[in-house]
């Protein structure tokens, strides 16, 4: 089969210098990507900027804002029998991005910022029958209902509900726990663990 996998943060300029992130390591979408290389799968991996190596096997390419992430993933989605967005994508990007470094003054410094393209939900609108379609939900309250909001709302098949308000998973993390839920009502609970054994679950749980 061929995967489609997103990784990491996005990074929108303020100005030369300055930017918008989060604290997304890649781990957890670096590891799905190694647990469906390694079982055989054709992978490709569009990788904000992290820190880690391309993983053995897979295809790479790194991207750095939500704009350059929703074209490489656009760009391929169309191959891609199982689509997964991991990354945490910014939701907002600063309206101007400032040419020359912006100078300090005495007052505050208003930033003014705009939504960025939601990628996911572009793509549940773009899905072709036996396209498999699977999200992220990066939580820190009504983890559940939220995730099932966000599986309805974005035309998913799993969504992958991530409690990120704790320090043992979510972000940055070497070890997580999250709960699968499927369109059809499935719901599974992954204990906590390593990214790469709660990876490989996954992979297998989606592609069964
Ligand atoms: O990278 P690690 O340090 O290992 O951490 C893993 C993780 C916590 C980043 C990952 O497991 C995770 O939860 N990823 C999703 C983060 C996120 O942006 O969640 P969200 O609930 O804000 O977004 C919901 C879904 O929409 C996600 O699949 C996201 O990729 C997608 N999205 C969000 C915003 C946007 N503009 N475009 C999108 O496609």
């Amino acid at each position: 089969m061929k995967l489609l996998i997103s990784a990491g943060p996005t990074l929108e300029k303020i100005d030369p210098v300055r930017f918008i992130s989060n604290r997304s390591s890649g781990k957890m979408g670096y590891a799905l990507a190694e647990a469906a290389a390694k079982i055989g799968h054709e992978v490709f991996l569009v990788s904000g900027p992290v820190s880690l190596p391309a993983p053995a096997g897979v295809e790479t390419v790194r991207v750095e804002s939500a704009t350059e992430m929703s074209s490489e993933i656009k760009s391929r989605f169309h191959d891609a029998d199982v689509t997964i967005m991991a990354a945490a994508v910014a939701d907002y990007r600063p309206v101007a991005v400032a040419e020359g470094k912006i100078k300090k003054t005495a007052g505050n410094l208003l930033l003014e910022l705009e939504r960025t393209e939601d990628i996911l939900a572009s793509l549940g609108s773009m899905k072709k029958p036996g396209q498999i379609l699977v999200g992220f939900a990066a939580e820190t309250s009504d983890l559940i209902k939220n995730a099932k909001d966000k599986l309805s709302r974005k035309n998913l098949d799993w969504i992958v509900a991530n409690d990120v308000g704790r320090s043992d998973r979510g972000f940055a993390s070497d070890s997580n726990a999250v709960t699968i839920l499927s369109q059809s009502g499935q719901k599974i609970e992954l204990p906590l663990s390593g990214k790469r054994e709660i990876a490989a679950k996954i992979i297998s749980i989606i592609l069964a």
